[in-house]
């Protein structure tokens, strides 16, 4: 099976073995399989955060669960369940069509409810550990479903339990939502409100609508449409560094952006390092860094995955070589 498909970065890689997830039932039917158990597993959303390098000598899980639903209400929250398997921004789209409000922030944002917990999506002020309220999951190893909630999940920035002590023991099969009645508008990224300017929204009459109206307006205007030309979103993690390191760099270089994160530690945004290391709009074959966002790593069209992280590794070296900054991938290479 060709994988070109599955993956928004468009990396044409075969799978030897493939198998499409369209209910829980489906699991455990699989995890009956004797040869299941020594066969390597991918277990694949949207495809829309790997960079997949080699054919796959194993199995390839496609999760496709469905439904979406209320499943508990009080005077407050909804509590919204979804299928891992449901496109990320439908869900989004589905919330603001019926006024529950916490995930416009995070509107258009790639890839499937299943992913997003895994590597905590955020954008735009927010991340998904504030909405979420908890998770089911298979245990692939003795096929037992459990209840994972936001504790149990060890959410970091672009990180959770599932990309480190569990890795690849799960599959997260729902994920359930804590959205809000009446929404509280977080429009302090700086973007956000110059766009609800251009777009003549008055500031004491914001809806949710608004702001993921105005989001969408962001992410197109700065962030490549993977139907158009094959990505991943931000290629690697915004680092963070030291106060002192901060404070060294800022003063060799004034216009350096940062963001402090407690006392002692300040992040930085990795696509301003790459673009000052000369890389924005960088091709070389197929395999380039977006002209309007260099944090964003591109594939014009037959680009290899090798091609693409040879790309990366270099990006990664002249950043390290110019700012003694090491910045690592966010994506999953596979
Ligand atoms: N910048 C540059 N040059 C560039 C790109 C960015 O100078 O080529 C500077 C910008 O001027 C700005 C700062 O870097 O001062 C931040 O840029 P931006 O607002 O575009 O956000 P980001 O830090 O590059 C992060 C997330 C995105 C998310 C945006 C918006 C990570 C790894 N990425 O990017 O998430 O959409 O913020 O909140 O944290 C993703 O994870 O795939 C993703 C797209």
């Amino acid at each position: 099976v060709s994988l070109k498909p599955y993956n928004t970065f468009g990396i044409d890689v075969n799978a030897r073995y493939w198998v499409e997830i369209n209910q829980e039932a489906d699991i455990q039917t699989l995890l009956q399989l004797t040869e299941f158990v020594d066969t390597p597993k991918l277990i694949l959303g949207g495809g829309s955060n790997v960079l997949l390098c080699h054919d796959f000598n194993g199995l390839v899980v496609k999760m496709n669960i469905q439904g979406i639903e209320v499943v508990r209400e009080d005077d407050d929250h909804v509590y919204l369940k979804a299928g891992a398997g449901i496109s990320w921004h439908e869900l989004v789209a589905f919330a603001i069509q019926h006024g529950y409000a916490g995930l416009e922030n995070l509107s258009l944002i790639p890839g499937t409810v299943g992913a997003a917990p895994m590597q905590n999506i955020g954008a735009y002020g927010v991340e998904l550990e504030q909405v979420f309220e908890s998770l089911t999951a298979i245990h692939i190893p003795t096929g037992e479903k459990r209840t994972f909630n936001h504790a149990d999940c060890a959410f970091g920035y672009r990180e959770s339990v599932f990309k480190r002590e569990l890795k690849g023991q799960y599959i997260i099969t729902t994920v359930t939502f804590q959205l809000d009645k009446r929404p509280t508008f977080h429009t302090r990224y700086g973007a956000i409100q110059e766009t609800l300017a251009e777009m003549g929204v008055p500031e004491d009459n914001l809806t949710i609508k608004a702001i993921s109206d105005a989001v969408i307006r962001i992410r197109r205007s700065k962030l490549p449409d993977p139907a158009q030309i094959g990505n991943a979103g931000s290629f690697f993690k915004n680092p963070e560094i030291s106060k002192g390191q901060f404070d060294a760099l800022k003063a060799e270089y004034p216009a350096l952006p940062g963001y402090p994160i407690g006392d002692n530690t300040v992040k930085v945004p990795a696509g301003w390092l790459i673009e000052q290391a000369g890389w924005k709009g960088y091709r070389a074959g197929d395999a380039g860094v977006h002209a309007k966002q260099a944090l964003v790593l591109v594939n014009y069209g037959y680009a290899t995955g090798d091609e693409i992280l040879v790309l990366a590794r270099k990006v990664q070296q002249s950043v390290l070589e110019k700012f003694g900054i090491q910045i690592s991938p966010e994506v999953n290479v596979v």
